[in-house]
């Protein structure tokens, strides 16, 4: 009869879809523990930044090597701290200087932030992390803010201490 066939028929998709359905699932209990180990996913215990200690960075804001950090967006790499400092002008009056070393897993040899070429945010390329210009991550497995340095304008002279303002 036909609707024998036809029952047939639908009982034989049904069967198939619950058997598909079963290996889907059973393949996620395999998969998602891949993907989620194989990720740079947010490590609560994470290692903090390294201490730093080190001299007064001293920026004359008129020498031409400077120059670029008249303008407001703009940052300039310095040698200090534990892998290097950004310093970022903000306006005439605010300067920002960061830790390059990044926030997330910062012993591993490339976790080192710097400046996108796009000049609008910082990230560290080695797994992604993005931040934005008051240290904060933006993107990428890094929970933590990058580490800030105390900056003192004075005149035309800008100075990046070790003191830590975060
Ligand atoms: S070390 Fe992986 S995001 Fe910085």
């Amino acid at each position: 009869m036909p609707g024998t066939t036809g029952g047939r028929a639908e009982r034989g998709f049904m069967i198939t879809t619950n058997s598909l359905l079963k290996i889907f699932k059973k393949s996620l209990l395999y998969i998602l523990p891949v993907g989620v180990l194989g990720t740079c996913s947010p490590d609560l215990s994470d290692d903090p930044i390294p201490p730093a200690t080190f001299a007064d960075i001293f920026i004359n804001l008129s020498l031409p090597e400077n120059l670029v950090l008249n303008t407001n967006g703009n940052s300039k790499y310095f040698s200090g701290g534990v892998r290097g400092i950004i310093v970022h002008r903000v306006n005439a009056s605010t300067y920002r200087a960061f830790e390059r070393n990044c926030s997330f897993q910062p012993n591993n040899a490339c976790a080192t932030v710097g400046v996108h070429v796009s000049t609008l945010y910082m990230e560290d390329s080695c797994c992604g992390s993005t931040f934005n210009f008051n240290g904060d991550p933006t993107g990428g497995p890094a929970w933590r803010p990058l580490r800030q340095y105390q900056t003192i304008l004075n005149g035309n002279e800008l100075t990046v201490t070790d003191e830590v303002v975060n």
